[in-house]
């Protein structure tokens, strides 16, 4: 007799962005002010959003989006939109992330959002982040990948020195970010550039580390999102599983 062993079959990472996305939309009730995040997993989010509201099943729903890509999404979703200065307190912001550590930092930014969602999950009572097990590291900027700061156009080079000279000691490259396809610098939703930081060793106090580049004039803000996240959804081929603060 030939035994058969059944094949699970292997979740593609952007089914586990699918799964971690609904599961954050649970948390959304009718009446809601929601930021909505930017990035390939942010975008299941929203379309699911988009999707209970156009069935009945969410009402009274405002949106503020944390990027033109998002906010180009829920129009074409009929998401009623709004913004900050109209509504300061949000109730819930669903974002990805790039990284995430177990306290629960965040860098964010590699799809260049960062300033506008740092200010919207900044003023949110609940921010859940979704990502799939990939993005889990031990330390934030230790994984070889970008840490994202926007910096002003004005002598980028000059800002950009200064931020690798900054984490000298963690062997720092400054990289501006440029559009793959034409070479230009890559502009962000602000009209400001994007320097990316690579880093070969740790960066120590991610607080201090905080402080140091935000007193960098030219500095727009970075990616480093610190004590922010109050809830993040993991993704992963074992299931779901969420972490609280
Ligand atoms: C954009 C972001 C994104 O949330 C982050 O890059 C994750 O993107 P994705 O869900 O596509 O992996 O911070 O500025």
């Amino acid at each position: 007799m030939v035994a058969t062993i059944s094949e699970s079959p292997v979740l593609t990472q952007d089914e586990l962005k699918k799964i971690a996305a609904y599961k954050a939309v649970e948390y959304v009730e009718s009446g809601m002010v929601l930021g909505l995040g930017t990035g390939s997993t942010a975008y299941y989010a929203v379309n699911r959003i988009g999707e209970l509201l156009k069935q009945g099943k969410l009402n009274n729903i405002i949106g503020i989006p944390t990027s033109k890509k998002t906010e180009e999404q829920a129009i074409s979703l009929g998401i009623p939109l709004s913004d900050l200065d109209t509504h300061p307190v949000l109730d819930l912001a669903i974002d990805g992330a790039d990284e995430v550590d177990s306290y629960l930092n965040l860098v964010k930014g590699r799809g260049g959002s960062l300033l506008r969602e740092k200010m919207v999950e900044g003023a949110c009572r609940k921010f859940v982040v979704i990502v799939d097990e990939s993005k889990m590291v031990k330390t934030l900027g230790g994984s070889g990948l970008a840490m994202p700061v926007e910096i002003v156009p004005f002598c980028w080079n000059f800002t950009a020195t200064r931020l690798q000279n900054l984490f000298a000691e963690a062997g720092c490259v400054a990289k501006l970010r440029r559009v793959a396809e034409t070479g230009k610098p890559f502009m962000t939703d602000n009209a400001n550039y994007i320097v990316d930081l690579y880093f070969e060793r740790e960066i120590g106090d991610l607080k201090v580390a905080s402080d140091e580049i935000l007193r960098l004039a030219g500095v727009v803000e970075h990616g480093m999102f610190i004590d922010m996240a109050t809830t993040v959804i993991v993704a992963g081929e074992c299931g779901i599983t969420v972490k609280n603060k």
